[in-house]
């Protein structure tokens, strides 16, 4: 193949461009780096892009929704709301990069994703206080569990940050008067690997509908609403780190989480005790509920344990080494 350039001089060098020959061509043409991983993960980029636009012999009006809908994405987000880790999150994006890089053992409590609420500021509590202020709306709830290793011994030290959202399903930062953490709170585990707080029992809630990320849950007809959850952060320097969250059995929304963070194991009930004396020890105040038209008095106790895996262990799931 030719062509004449400006100064009119014949070139031989230059291939014309076909549907079948683009895509070496880019290749070859963006990855003179040294870089392997950056190397590999451009090579990749462009071959699974190319060959999707041929596969589905992408339309320029096509084209046009996919990179308006991407400016759009990037216009909605601000220092508070990030817009692509959400579409990543509702794409399954997120819950794949998990996957691929927990280190934990299969003996080792599942991860899950972190999610865009968690806040490295939150503060650190005495075991037995609560992360929730007064003004909290929502139904008293204790946390309590423990952190062991894959022997099923008790670790203690191990740091554990516990985020969630109020009664009525948003978090803290969510609020426009938000100044300061709320219902977050780090805890370190006693020599037996416990911890426990007092908190106020999750809700259901809406993942940030009002933007293009939205837009395309309503055009897959899929809900927005996540189950009821509480997230944890557990380290300890001698540990993998373990980033996970509880769902609640009861929400109907365990089969349908739009972020794709719910897991069998993770699954846990919360449950409804009137056990004074348990309320005494985690001096944890019991309120009124309505249950089969009489009025009893109680609170949620939420019971769950986390097994961690150490740094050095040679069971830790290999991660993807091109
Ligand atoms: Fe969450």
């Amino acid at each position: 193949m030719s062509f004449q350039d400006s100064g009119g001089v014949v070139s031989d060098s230059l291939e014309d461009l076909t549907i079948d020959n683009i895509t070496s061509h880019v290749i070859h043409m963006s990855t003179q780096i040294d870089d392997a991983r950056v190397k590999h993960l451009t090579t990749k980029l462009i071959q699974y892009l190319h060959d999707y636009v041929r596969d589905v012999q992408l339309q320029t009006d096509e084209w046009e929704v996919a990179w308006k809908f991407l400016t759009q994405v990037g216009q909605t987000c601000t220092p508070e709301r990030q817009e692509f880790v959400l579409l990543s999150d509702v794409l399954g994006v997120s819950a794949l990069v998990d996957a691929i890089n927990s280190k934990q053992t299969a003996a080792a409590t599942e991860s899950s994703v972190l999610g865009p609420f968690f806040n490295e500021a939150s503060k650190v509590f005495e075991n037995g206080q609560s992360i929730t202020s007064n003004e909290v709306v929502g139904e008293p709830m204790l946390i309590r569990g423990r952190i062991l290793n894959t022997a099923g011994k008790g670790i203690q030290d191990v740091l554990v940050d516990i985020w969630e959202t109020d009664g009525n399903g948003f978090y803290d930062m969510q609020d426009p008067e938000y100044n300061e953490p709320d219902c977050r709170g780090k805890f370190v585990t006693d020599h037996d690997g416990r911890f426990f707080l007092k908190a106020v029992k999750p809700v259901d809630y809406p993942i940030p509908n009002d933007g293009p990320v939205g837009q395309i849950l309503r055009l897959f007809n899929r809900d927005c609403r996540r189950p009821a959850h509480v997230h944890y952060m557990i380290t300890h320097p001698e540990y993998e780190k373990l980033v996970t969250a509880v769902y609640l059995s009861e929400s109907q929304f365990i089969l349908e989480d739009p972020v794709f963070g719910t897991k069998k194991s993770l699954v846990v009930d919360c449950t409804w005790t009137e056990d004074e004396a348990l309320a005494k020890v985690y001096q944890i105040s019991p309120f009124e509920r309505d249950i089969d038209n009489e009025t009893r008095r109680g609170f949620w106790l939420l019971d769950r344990d986390f097994v961690i895996v150490q740094k050095t262990s040679q069971e830790n799931r290999k991660t993807f080494d091109p």
